[in-house]
């Protein structure tokens, strides 16, 4: 419990003390359920052709949506696997991904989190992104900076894209996208250093925020991929636009993260 202690420290304000502890304690709590779970057998049901949802996912969320029920009573809730309505209007709102990563969490592959955001209207305020089998709490509050653990992150400071690590992901709609897919593969990959499709969104934009990757692009992302993951980039010193250079807001489906240093050099590449 100590390290959300100390990250309280990072409130100006007790209604962003009890929405950060609130959101810590329920990430914490799925980590734990799907740490124990991640060498048991899976039930795994299809949602697309490709697109998996495991007993995980519905335990994981139910375990975040009590949790976050018990800590702030009545405020609503937008999360993936149940309620996962746009339509969702509420001036204050959590938006949960119980298992950002699933493919991966299914295959094994252990690179996934939980993540968990508080939009107050439409904006996030308090960012979560926990890492469970890392043990790696990543938390943002706006306006108030964004932390892994115990300690300050804040992006890189890299300015030259041939030395840039730059994360992307594939949507699920491969049809559709794969022509966008690839000619963006084609204008990035020759300028920068190396690209990475880790296979979980909100991690990836948590590596961004802590500097283990110099940016982050995908197209069709849904809010609960985003929500806590943009907030960690911006407080740590990033931005977060749409392709096209507009701010981005968790209801925009492609997303261009970065150092912000970078952001000028790599939007015309995926534009
Ligand atoms: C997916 C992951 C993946 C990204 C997909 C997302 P899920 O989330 O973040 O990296 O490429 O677009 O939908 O389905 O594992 O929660
Ligand atoms: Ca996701
Ligand atoms: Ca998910």
């Amino acid at each position: 419990m100590n390290r959300i202690q100390n990250s309280l420290s990072l409130c100006t304000e007790n209604d962003q003390r009890t929405w950060l502890a609130a959101a810590c304690r329920a990430a914490l709590t799925a980590g734990s359920l799907i740490r124990e779970r991640y060498e048991q057998p899976h039930t795994i049901a299809m949602k697309g052709a490709i697109d998996l949802v495991t007993e995980t996912d519905v335990a994981s969320e139910a375990a975040i949506i009590a949790s976050l029920a018990a800590d702030t009573p009545g405020m609503p809730v937008m999360a993936e696997e149940t309620v996962a309505s746009h339509a969702t209007v509420a001036e204050r709102l959590w938006v949960v991904d119980p298992l950002d990563g699933t493919t991966n969490f299914a295959h094994g592959f252990p690179f996934f989190a939980v993540s968990i955001a508080l939009l107050d209207c439409g904006k996030p305020v308090v960012g979560v992104v926990y890492a469970p089998l890392l043990d790696e709490l990543f938390l943002a509050v706006s306006g108030c900076g964004a932390r892994l653990n115990d300690r300050t992150i804040s992006v890189t400071t890299t300015s030259r894209l041939i030395e840039a690590l730059v994360g992307t992901g594939f949507p699920y709609q491969v049809e559709a996208t794969l022509p966008m897919v690839i000619r963006q593969m084609q204008t990035v990959l020759p300028r920068v250093r190396d690209l990475r499709r880790a296979g979980a969104a909100a991690l990836d934009l948590a590596y961004v925020a802590c500097g283990r990757l110099d940016a982050f692009y995908e197209m069709n992302l849904q809010p609960w991929d985003t929500a806590a993951g943009i907030l960690l980039v911006q407080e740590a010193g990033g931005m977060a636009s749409t392709f096209a250079g507009a701010p981005f807001y968790p209801s925009s489906p492609d997303i261009l993260a970065s150092n912000g240093i970078l952001h000028p050099q790599l939007l015309p590449l995926i534009r």
